[in-house]
């Protein structure tokens, strides 16, 4: 009998109000042209004040319920990877739960930033492979809008608001289905590379983003090529076996530098880094239930996932759909 935690049904969502590089160009010292040369992005989304990090959260997790026919009863486990939570607590998983109207199961945040995503599925799938529940609502969920420095043009230019989220579910599977294979990794030797400059325990504020691009740039390309090559070593297959890779949407550049380190076509990777910026933990999932409600990703493919993140944290999952 092999247990493993199955890719059961995907959901996202969006704050209503979508910003061109050009209306931003209208507010801060940019353009739409520097932009788009040096990262990709066309547009993000910036949440209202009625859109919240769990309000975003418990929207995608309503469809990816729909998508894996199930009730938000059925649900006995609910991680938010998030850095933006609603509240310093309760975690925010408590707050997409009571909004499902889901009854008693276990719900926590995960805090690794850009990379949480990655690490809120592993602990998902060890959880689910040992038992503590038959299906999870894994979510990343982002309202980096508020912690962006909007004089800052650096930064604020990078990031969106956004929710992706999972349903995964334990099977005995016999058809190579499910979750293969995760690593993740953390050097906070980095962590002043990308930071918020705020928190409850030394400011007692907020604080907004700060980053070194040019170094977490650098960093990034070796830790995803690095990690990737590790979770492919893991289950045995080649690059040139994966199907589909669904990046952590930073910077195409990051992400176009990455797929040519392994030898990755670009028909291959998931890009949607020109629609939605950089949201952070919410970016994995969303491509993937973008690519997956397009019928670009299906049933019995090899999908790759891979972000990285402030700390520095990185991560990588391979998954048979
Ligand atoms: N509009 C116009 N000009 C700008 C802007 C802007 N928004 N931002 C910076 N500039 C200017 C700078 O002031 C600088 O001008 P100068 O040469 O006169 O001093 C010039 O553009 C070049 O700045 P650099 O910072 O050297 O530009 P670079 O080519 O490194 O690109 C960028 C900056 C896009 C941030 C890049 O370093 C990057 O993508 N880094 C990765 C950061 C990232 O993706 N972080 C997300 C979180 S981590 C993660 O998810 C992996």
């Amino acid at each position: 009998m092999t247990v493993r935690a199955i890719l059961a049904g995907t959901g996202s969502a969006l704050p209503r109000t979508r910003v061109s590089n050009a209306e931003l160009a209208a507010r801060v010292d940019t353009s739409d042209e520097w932009i788009v040369e040096r990262t990709g992005i066309r547009f993000r989304h910036i949440a209202e004040p009625d859109e919240t990090t769990a309000t975003l959260g418990a929207d995608a997790a309503r469809q990816a319920l729909a998508a894996a026919g199930l009730e938000p009863s059925d649900i006995g486990l609910i991680i938010v990877a998030t850095a933006t939570p609603d509240n310093t607590f309760p975690a925010s998983a408590t707050k997409v739960q009571a909004l499902l109207g889901a009854p008693d199961c276990i719900a926590f945040d995960v805090a690794a930033v850009c990379s949480g995503f990655l690490y809120a599925v592993s602990v998902a799938d060890s959880m689910l492979r040992t038992g503590a529940a038959k299906h999870a609502l894994v979510i990343g969920s982002e309202t980096f809008s508020r912690i962006l420095d909007w004089e800052d043009r650096t930064t604020c230019v990078l990031f969106g608001d956004g929710a992706g989220a999972v349903v995964l579910s334990a099977e005995d599977v016999e058809d190579g289905r499910g979750i293969l294979a995760t690593r993740l990794h953390a050097e906070g030797k980095y962590c002043d590379m990308l930071y918020v400059d705020g928190g409850p325990s030394t400011t007692g504020t907020v604080g907004h983003v700060r980053m070194q691009g040019r170094e977490v740039f650098r960093h990034a390309v070796t830790n995803l090529a690095s990690v990737l090559g590790e979770v492919m070593t893991d289950v045995g297959l080649s690059p040139d076996q994966i199907d589909w890779i669904v990046p952590h949407q930073a910077n195409k550049r990051i992400i176009d530098a990455t797929a040519k380190k392994l030898g990755l076509p670009p028909e291959r990777v998931v890009l949607t880094v020109d629609q939605h910026a950089n949201t952070s933990a919410a970016s994995v999932p969303l491509a993937l239930d973008l690519a997956v409600r397009d019928g670009r990703i299906k049933r019995g493919d090899l999908v790759v996932l891979e972000a990285m993140g402030g700390g520095f944290t990185w991560g990588a999952a391979v998954l048979r759909v």
